[in-house]
């Protein structure tokens, strides 16, 4: 008997099906049983090759530790935001003021490029409290609360104005400051994520 394993592998083509498999209702030969062997060990040599990859794709317990984070908004005076980071981002944790509030709400239905209502991103009974992801739409900058003529935030990279709602008022920036997935889980804790 001429082959071996060695050579069966190298010869084992990926279709199965080939031309030396035995003829309809004939028994399997020896060189079939070999064929067969060497495709089960490549397939199972893939799948132990394949695993630890998969492994490596879980996330780590730090990753889910950042995949939600805790703010008391308490800490947070009114007329201040914190900037907290989240995923690797910053994310503004504001406390309007009246006026801010006042003047977000007043805008609801001005001619905005990203329409929203300044209800529609806070939460019911926390009117006061903004949170957004503080990356400016345009092209990912950090945006300065107080600048621009709309008494929000101004992007110092191009000029993008958002308003005290976090909604985009002029410059290149397309949407609106991006509000994050987020709920009070108690009076002045929230969870980010
Ligand atoms: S990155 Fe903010 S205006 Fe360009």
């Amino acid at each position: 008997m001429s082959d071996s394993i060695g050579l069966e592998q190298a010869n084992a083509q990926p279709a199965l099906g080939g031309g030396h498999g035995a003829a309809p209702g004939e028994e399997p030969s020896r060189r079939d049983f070999i064929h067969i062997a060497a495709i089960a060990a490549t397939v199972g040599g893939a799948g132990a090759l394949a695993w630890p990859l998969i492994d490596q794709m879980n996330p780590s317990a730090d990753t889910l530790a950042l995949a939600s984070i805790e703010y008391d908004v308490s800490k947070v005076a009114e007329g201040q935001q914190a900037v907290v980071k989240w995923r690797g981002k910053p994310v503004f944790v504001r406390h309007r003021t009246p006026k801010e509030i006042a003047a977000a709400r007043r805008d609801d239905h001005a001619d905005l490029r990203d329409p929203a209502t300044d209800a529609s991103r806070v939460k019911p009974g926390h009117e006061a409290t903004l949170v957004l992801v503080g990356v400016c739409t345009h092209l990912g900058c950090v945006p300065n609360f107080g600048g621009g003529e709309y008494g929000g935030w101004l992007c110092p990279c191009h000029g993008s104005v958002y308003d005290t709602s976090g909604r985009i008022r002029q410059g290149p920036a397309p949407k609106n400051l991006e509000v994050p997935e987020y709920a009070f889980t108690g009076p002045t804790k929230v969870r980010i994520g």
